[in-house]
């Protein structure tokens, strides 16, 4: 039976950038593209040191790149200070009283913080976190709402050396207790609450709750953002506000050695134990700067908005590490996209002139569900570039997001990259690449991305195989937190000296890569591995769907047969003559092949708090009726039983 994933959904609309974005872009040719992606492939040293010497390094590397696979030095004997990069860099100019941080709470409050400003918050917290004997490598767990407090705890733990761990506010207190123990955490920084649909989720309480367990946390600083009760354990907890009061606003950065731990993120993955992906200061540093300036082509008057939260890898990346050191205006913000109404973010893109605007597939699907009457009653004209992450875009998904956020006139840059990846790996250039709905196009500077199939060799065009990265760059993670063995099991065990991503994916005649799906999802019926991304496409793109997931069940004769779960979108109603035009409607789409054998509509899909549909779930509820394993990374577990309701278990 043939291993080869198919591959069979066809796109043909081509979007190619205005003439008038192109000219104003940092990248305005695809020649010009072909020619620095060619030089960084080549010559990646040159590439990427011409890059770096636009940051602020206070002792010069010695060498580049040092490459014992899969271990990577980047920038080696250089020192340099992350923070410092971020903030302090943008004193100097006319950035110092630019707007760094434009925040919103969901009640309502508004706060903006200049670059100057931050860097006093930043200097005055870096201050306490030494104070209070914070030492350089010390693990820090970081559990804070969307404030701007959550970037200046990270910065300051970064400014000192500290290696920040930050677990999303969403997660509970057992899973705070699992990333404590196994990044040996000795402080905490959190706040007592923070706001979330109306309601205020108890922050403080959860910590509380997890060092009744783990009891090698010596302290815990609190930030007041909700003002409810709370209560404080006498010699370990420390209100943030009490001991900033009295802090100095100066603070020296020093410099760290180019590899020196910056932080670790724990990421999921599909199954098992969180693995706690580690990375360094200079080559981190260097991969998001870089990456935020070409893809998100940051310009000097730019209002800047990724919407994601700070506990996950886009947080870091793309709010916190990568925007700041480009010395951009940023929104944030701390609540949910459908309070009071799917009307609020599209209010804070009008009022402060938002010209870059990054999501998630699934709030994209969230607000298409809501209605158009959202967007279209709001100015949305300041908008000049949008961007995806997260997902496979369904180009459905893509077109209503070109049309009705960015008024046809916006490039979107579909931006594929993982934890792991630290930084985009392959997106277009939104001044000169040409965008299909649905593929995340061509690999970034530095990425010598490619599609494999089982012997090794590269896939042709539009043939399905496994995605790896061939060459070491700047932002990869180092290693899995205190697990060398897995870290090269994991990444490094299919192909000799190359990352393996875990996806499917397939390059189209134009180079363009499609990425599939995850590897562990990908279907077999009847011997043809179909990746779920492209069934998924099929069905949302029929005007009724909303969201669809699609996973296999075991089948005597094809191995697997199909079955999809489908949410509709509002005011449409389900019925069996509805399923089978469904049906039919995939197969005109893709074809026979990957028509459904079952159809259940659901009024919701389960996901991960980041928002990624969990499609090992819903297999296991085909299969057995009931789920098992980690399922702490689920949204809302009453989605189960309504699955269970659905499938008759
Ligand atoms: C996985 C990584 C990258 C930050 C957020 C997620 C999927 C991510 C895309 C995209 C298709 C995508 C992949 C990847 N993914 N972006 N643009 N198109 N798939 O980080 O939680 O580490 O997840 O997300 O499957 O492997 P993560």
């Amino acid at each position: 039976m043939s291993q080869k994933i198919e591959s069979h959904l066809v796109e043909n609309r081509v979007f190619k950038p205005s003439k008038e974005f192109s000219k104003a872009a940092r990248i305005s040719s695809m020649a010009q593209y072909k020619r620095l992606y060619k030089e960084s492939i080549d010559k990646p040293a040159t590439f990427w040191a011409r890059e770096a010497k636009e940051l602020v390094w206070q002792k010069p590397w010695k060498k580049v790149l040092d490459w014992k696979a899969p271990f990577a030095k980047w920038f080696v004997g250089a020192k340099v200070n992350v923070c410092e990069n971020c903030v302090d860099r943008h004193l100097d100019g006319p950035r110092r009283n630019k707007a760094a941080i434009i925040w919103e709470g969901e009640p309502g409050e508004k706060r903006t913080l200049t670059y100057q400003q931050l860097h006093r918050e930043v200097c005055r917290f870096a201050n306490v976190l030494e104070a209070r004997g914070v030492k350089a490598k010390e693990r820090v767990l970081i559990y804070m709402p969307m404030v701007p407090e959550a970037a200046i705890a990270m910065l300051a733990c970064a400014r000192i050396g500290a290696v920040h761990n930050v677990v999303f506010g969403g997660f509970s207190a057992e899973s705070i207790i699992d990333r404590l123990d196994d990044s040996e955490s000795t402080t905490v920084i959190t706040a007592d609450g923070g706001y979330r649909r109306g309601k205020i989720v108890p922050l403080k309480a959860s910590v509380d709750e997890a060092l009744k367990k783990y009891k090698k946390v010596e302290r815990v600083f609190v930030y007041q953002r909700t003002g409810e009760k709370t209560t404080m354990k006498r010699g370990r907890d420390l209100w943030w506000h009490e001991e900033v009061a009295s802090a100095s606003g100066k603070h020296t950065p020093k410099g760290f050695d180019s590899e020196h731990p910056l932080f670790i993120l724990y990421t999921s993955g599909s199954t098992g134990k969180p693995k706690g992906i580690l990375h360094t200061s200079g080559g981190y540093l260097v991969g998001t700067y870089v990456s935020s300036k070409y893809i998100f082509d940051m310009q000097d008057d730019d209002v800047y908005w990724c919407t994601a939260d700070v506990g996950w890898i886009t947080g870091h990346s793309y709010i916190t590490y990568g925007p700041l050191a480009n010395g951009i205006t940023q929104v944030m913000y701390e609540g949910a996209p459908n309070y009071p109404d799917f009307g609020r973010l599209w209010d804070m893109v009008e009022e402060y002139g938002v010209t870059t605007f990054y999501t998630a597939p699934t709030a994209i699907r969230a607000f298409i569900k809501a209605g158009d009457k959202f967007p279209e009653s709001r100015d949305l004209s300041s908008l000049r570039l949008l961007g995806s992450v997260g997902e496979p875009i369904n180009p459905e998904a893509w077109m209503w997001y070109h049309d009705k956020i960015g008024g046809g006139r916006c490039p979107i840059v579909d931006t594929w990259w993982q934890t792991e990846t630290g930084a985009i790996m392959i997106s277009p250039l939104p001044g000169c690449t040409p965008c299909k709905p649905g593929t995340a196009t061509l690999p970034f500077f530095g990425v010598d991305a490619a599609i494999l199939d089982e012997t090794g060799q590269e896939c042709k065009a539009n043939e399905g195989g496994k995605l790896v990265i061939r060459k070491p760059w700047p932002s990869m993670l180092r290693t899995i937190y205190g697990d060398k063995t897995r870290y090269k099991k994991t990444y490094w065990n299919d192909y000799p000296g190359m990352y393996t991503a875990g996806d499917g994916a397939r390059r189209d005649k134009d180079g363009n890569f499609w990425i599939v799906g995850r590897l562990d999802d990908v279907l077999n019926v009847s011997g043809h591995r179909l990746g779920t991304a492209e069934v998924e496409s099929a069905l949302v793109s029929h005007k009724a769907v909303a969201e669809a997931a699609v996973v296999g069940k075991p089948h005597e004769i094809k191995g697997q047969a199909v079955v999809a779960f489908l949410t509709l979108k509002e005011g449409i109603a389900s019925s069996d003559k509805m399923k089978v035009e469904l049906r039919n409607h995939v197969g005109k789409v893709i074809g026979a092949i990957a028509k459904p054998d079952a159809i259940h509509i659901t009024p919701a899909l389960p996901k991960t708090r980041s928002g990624k549909i969990m499609r090992r779930l819903l297999k296991e509820l085909v299969a057995t009726g009931k789920v098992s394993g980690n399922v702490t990374t689920l949204e809302d577990y009453s989605v189960i039983a309504a699955l269970q309701k659905e499938l008759g278990k």
